[in-house]
């Protein structure tokens, strides 16, 4: 019997052209010396030991625990987070409690935070531990990334804190550690410059070995990881870094050339685009509840809730933009007295908002009822419920008069 040829894979393998590899960008690679690593490693943690910040998911962190503050922390700031942190666990104290809350009552506990998919991610994720993990929040690298919302950082964070597994993090801060104490001349956005980094922040991890291998270990990749996240926050700072005050000084390229105030090299700038976006204060006739509704799956700020508002930007004044409320609302729409204007900005585009009282000017006014899903609510209601930073500035006007 003749056997059959085998196909051979590895030659057609070869045969594929390669793609080659792009090069890093310039940097010193003072860090592959294990000597300056082990300097560095040690400097930093001394450091941390004696100088951390004391904070709440510090003190028993738990996966859960610093899931949350992790989350919480991608792009806000430690001290905004504290209170949220600590509403938010009283509130969700286990993943079993987070899975279960209907989605209103956790974006109103998100409110204010900004970046509403986070919530609505990890609202997600909860239940996905519940079904797939008995509510107990997984502790292998692959369960973890592969729960909504949860990337290589947040997953490296949750388990290099909670469990001293040794993944590395990066995130802002340490990108800009790391970057100068390379002294690393490329842009963030780009891949080999990334890729460079994580190699750093994965050479960089304390060597473990069997007996310190857990969390409650003050040398360990947890320890080291916080350490370096807080260097980039309270000393190699974006602008001004206070090298006086570093441990590692003696050690950082950039220090050495003396560029550290340009390292990282600037990200390209977004562009902005202005636009003006109207909203109206429709109240009913006595003047004790106001026009709202969901923002349905899709829209920016799904799952909150808002005032009548047209966010086309291509609108261009407050009667049009009526006109346009009166096809969604079927009724005429009489717009009255501005009541503020204020500006924010959502992706790329810098947006005037302008708000007006207005009525409904139906011939049958007092019976006027709105269309579901919209409805009056009391200040007191608009109180309870999850909107906008926007929308809650125009409450807190509307509060002013009552
Ligand atoms: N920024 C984000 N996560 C952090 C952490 N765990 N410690 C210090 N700063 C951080």
């Amino acid at each position: 019997m003749t056997s059959k040829p085998k196909r051979d894979t590895k030659a057609k393998a070869k045969s594929k052209p390669q793609r080659p590899k792009p090069e890093p960008p310039p940097h010193d690679p003072i860090w592959q010396q294990s000597a300056w690593r082990s300097r560095t490693r040690q400097r930093l943690l001394d450091w941390f030991s004696a100088n951390h910040r004391v904070l709440p998911w510090r003190s028993d962190p738990q996966p859960y625990h610093v899931w949350i503050s992790e989350i919480m922390l991608q792009q806000t700031q430690v001290a905004t987070v504290i209170p949220y942190y600590e509403r938010f666990l009283k509130q969700f104290p286990t993943v079993a409690a987070l899975a279960s809350a209907d989605e209103s009552t956790l974006l109103s506990h998100w409110e204010g935070l900004g970046y509403y998919r986070r919530a609505r991610s990890m609202h997600a994720a909860a239940k996905q531990i519940c079904e797939q993990h008995d509510a107990i929040f997984p502790t292998t690298f692959d369960d973890v990334i592969n729960l909504p919302g949860i990337g290589r950082y947040t997953a490296g964070a949750v388990l290099s804190i909670s469990q001293g597994q040794a993944y590395p993090v990066l995130e802002g801060n340490t990108q800009r550690v790391y970057s100068r104490w390379v002294a690393m001349q490329g842009v963030l956005s780009e891949k080999p410059t990334l890729d460079l980094l994580w190699q750093i922040a994965a050479a960089m991890l304390p060597k473990q070995n069997r007996t310190d291998n857990d969390a409650a270990n003050q040398r360990g990749p947890g320890i080291f990881n916080q350490a370096a996240m807080e260097l980039g926050a309270l000393v190699c700072t974006p602008r001004s870094p206070n090298c006086d005050q570093c441990p590692v000084r003696a050690g950082c390229c950039a220090r050495k050339l003396g560029i550290q105030e340009t390292i990282p090299g600037k990200v390209k700038k977004i562009q902005y685009e202005d636009r003006t976006e109207f909203a109206f204060v429709i109240a009913n006739r006595d003047q004790s509840q106001f026009l709202v509704r969901p923002i349905p799956a899709g829209e920016r700020w799904a799952g909150l809730w808002d005032f009548p508002r047209l966010t086309t930007g291509e609108i261009e004044n407050e009667s049009v933009a009526a006109t346009h409320l009166h096809e969604t609302l079927s009724t005429p729409i009489s717009v009255g007295d501005p009541l503020m204007s204020m500006k924010h900005a959502v992706t790329k585009y810098r947006i005037r908002l302008n708000v007006f009282k207005a009525t409904v000017a139906t011939r049958a006014t007092r019976q006027w009822k709105p269309p579901a899903p919209w409805k009056f609510a009391t200040l007191t209601e608009l109180d309870e419920l999850p909107m906008s930073v926007t929308g809650r500035k125009i409450v807190k006007e509307l509060s002013k008069g009552h």
